[in-house]
């Protein structure tokens, strides 16, 4: 039995690759390639908002891409700064609330003024929290968190062994976020890329060939309608298994 034709996923992370793959097909610079990632973006949360599913959370730039070209590097900061003033009113007015996974404030002073103005500014909206994971790792993550937690402990707070899931659960960057349910890849890569290692154990993957650029509501639509037919068991048994046991 699948998770049920009413069982929408309540939180989609995405892997948003292939801009450069679009760009090269184009003869175009790869700026160009994420500069039409964004308007990708653009689309996938505006159909977020009017399908009503309350997470997003994307990755936008990694611990590692800072190994890339300098000039990439500085394109996708002043990208990130033009997305922010120019949609950040329209954000601000569908109730969508922006949150960042990872540490911006190793980010361009630009970035991080503008950052903190998005967060303050939706902060006490209560429609779709769209987290967007910048100068994110997911090891350098769960690092943080098991530093944050040796602390408590070396401090008294805590005991080893009162170092629950939770706990260590509300020391991440997604403190607060309910783990994904799928999580898209576009551009065909079979990979987790150091994305959100901790909040995907059960989480549905869903991959498409299609580049970031060309991703579409259409695409969005399909990944859903994949995921809704997935038979969700956390480790456990399916519904219908379960029901047909007698223990
Ligand atoms: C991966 O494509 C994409 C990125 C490293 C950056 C993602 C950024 C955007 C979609 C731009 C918009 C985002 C914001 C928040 C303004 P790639 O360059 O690795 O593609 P390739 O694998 O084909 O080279």
């Amino acid at each position: 039995m699948g998770a049920g034709s009413e069982d929408l996923p309540r939180h989609i992370a995405v892997i948003m690759d292939g801009n450069g793959r679009w760009a090269k097909k184009r003869l175009m610079p790869r700026t160009m390639g994420h500069r039409a990632g964004m308007s990708a973006l653009k689309r996938v949360v505006k159909a977020m908002v009017e399908l009503n599913i309350p997470y997003l959370t994307v990755f936008a730039f990694s611990t590692e891409n800072w190994r890339r070209p300098s000039e990439e590097v500085d394109y996708l900061m002043n990208l990130l700064v033009e997305y922010l003033l120019k949609e950040l009113q329209e954000l601000h007015e569908n109730n969508i609330k922006i949150n960042i996974l990872g540490d911006y404030r190793l980010l361009p002073p630009r970035c991080q003024t503008e950052l903190e103005a998005a967060l303050k500014k939706t902060r006490n909206n209560s429609g779709l929290t769209f987290s967007i994971a910048l100068n994110y790792g997911a090891r350098h993550e769960i690092l943080t968190a098991v530093r944050k937690a040796a602390a408590a402990v070396a401090s008294g707070k805590m005991t080893a062994d009162t170092i629950d899931e939770a706990f260590f659960s509300s020391l991440l960057f997604t403190a607060g976020l309910p783990d994904p349910d799928l999580l898209i890849r576009t551009a065909g890569e079979m990979r987790i890329s150091n994305f959100l290692l901790w909040q995907i154990a059960y989480t549905e993957i869903w991959v498409t060939k299609r580049l970031w650029p060309d991703f579409t509501k259409e695409d969005l639509l399909e990944a859903i309608a994949d995921y809704k037919k997935r038979d969700r068991r956390f480790g456990g048994l399916s519904r219908s298994e379960a029901g047909e046991k007698h223990v």
